[in-house]
């Protein structure tokens, strides 16, 4: 079995982040969510990894993610020119992949519990493909999927204005190299992109199996701001321990789950976990509020945040409740002047946001 990692993509629903940073390594929880898809490959026993990278950002991912060696495994890197949509991404793989199964894994998505339950029943169905599906509420943004009364699955529909049900496919699929064929078949949709939907459905109508499972946990897609900030509370609410390796002087109180990283220091102010506080940040003053991650060298002076991502090396100065923001590297806000009103922000990298309040 090996795997394939899709790390390319446009991420234009994550501008002006995407503008400068894969969204693949947009942290949650202060990882890159691309690193949890990593160890859940990993911990299915999975070594073969392929990862697809776009010509702009691939030269980033591979700097993160190294060969493999950190996750016991052997990297291949592969080139995607155009993103020309998912099965357009496992053509591009083909020689890579050969005749082998393989896990597809979008490098933005996570699955609550991993993937080797997922793998180990493919083995043993004899299936072409395995999917996962998930109750979603609004399943017009999804590939979506129409069951039989057995469960079998009878039809799938790439973003359908009028969905037919609530299951959407979620991210990770597992494939034998028939899929290959099945791909070589389908045409572009509407949009430009050959569809994995499109050639699933190609498995259906050549009478192959095609095996569903329903996701009962979490599942997450990290393609929009909104996204990102629940994958960071969730994953926060799951995996943080407290874990102090940073300086808290005796006028602060830390509480709950809160991971303070060496060289951080907590000065005249509260944290309430779950929250994490990168390497070498400075939090003046200051009150964090569940559901936060503050990034490596970031500052917060005279500042409220909760439920909010803050990435590398920003500074946020008398800036009151700060709530359900995600803010990119090297920003500096500062309020002049204390009003208390919720403000959300949406900003991108190195950006510059002085707010004047009269
Ligand atoms: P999407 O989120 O569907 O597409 P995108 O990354 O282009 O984002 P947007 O719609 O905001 O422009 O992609 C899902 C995952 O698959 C993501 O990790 C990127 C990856 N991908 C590829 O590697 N190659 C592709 O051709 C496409 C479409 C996506």
């Amino acid at each position: 079995m090996k795997a394939l990692v899709l790390a390319g993509g446009r991420g234009t629903r994550l501008r002006p982040l995407t503008y400068t940073t894969a969204k693949q390594l947009l942290p949650v929880a202060n990882k890159p969510i691309l690193f949890f898809v990593l160890d859940q490959i990993a911990a299915a026993g999975i070594t073969d990894v392929g990862i697809i990278i776009s010509p702009e950002t691939g030269e980033s991912i591979k700097a993160a993610a190294g060969d493999g060696s950190r996750w016991g495994a052997r990297f291949t890197y592969i080139v995607q020119d155009v993103p020309g949509g998912l099965a357009h991404a496992v053509k591009v793989a083909q020689p890579f992949l050969g005749s082998s199964p393989f896990v597809m894994f979008l490098g933005d998505n996570l699955i609550q519990g991993g993937i080797s339950e997922l793998v180990a029943g493919f083995h043993q169905s004899g299936a072409a493909a395995s999917i996962l599906l998930k109750e979603v509420p609004d399943p017009r943004q999804f590939g979506v999927a129409v069951l039989g009364p057995d469960g079998s699955v009878q039809r799938l529909i790439e973003k359908p204005k009028d969905p037919p049900s609530n299951l959407a496919l979620v991210g990770v699929y597992v494939f034998s190299s028939a899929i290959h064929q099945a791909i070589a078949r389908i045409q572009p949709s509407w949009r430009g992109e050959l569809e994995i939907t499109d050639a699933i459905q190609e498995l259906l109508n050549e009478g192959l199996p095609v095996r569903a499972n329903l996701v009962s946990g979490w599942w997450l897609d990290t393609g929009k701001k909104d996204d990102i900030l629940e994958a960071n509370r969730v994953v926060l609410d799951e995996f943080a321990t407290r874990r102090i390796e940073g300086e808290v002087d005796d006028e602060s109180h830390v509480t709950g789950r809160v991971v303070l990283s060496p060289g951080a220091r907590v000065i005249r102010s509260t944290i309430r976990g779950p929250a994490v506080i990168g390497t070498n940040a400075m939090v003046v003053e200051s009150f964090i509020g569940p559901y936060s991650s503050v990034g490596e060298r970031s500052c917060l002076r005279n500042t409220s945040i909760e439920h909010s991502v803050v990435l590398e090396g920003s500074c946020l100065t008398d800036v009151r409740n700060i709530e359900d923001s995600l803010i990119g590297r090297n920003v500096r806000i500062q309020v002049a002047t204390g009003k208390r009103q919720a403000i959300r922000l949406f900003l991108g990298d190195d950006s510059d946001l002085a707010i004047c309040v009269p």
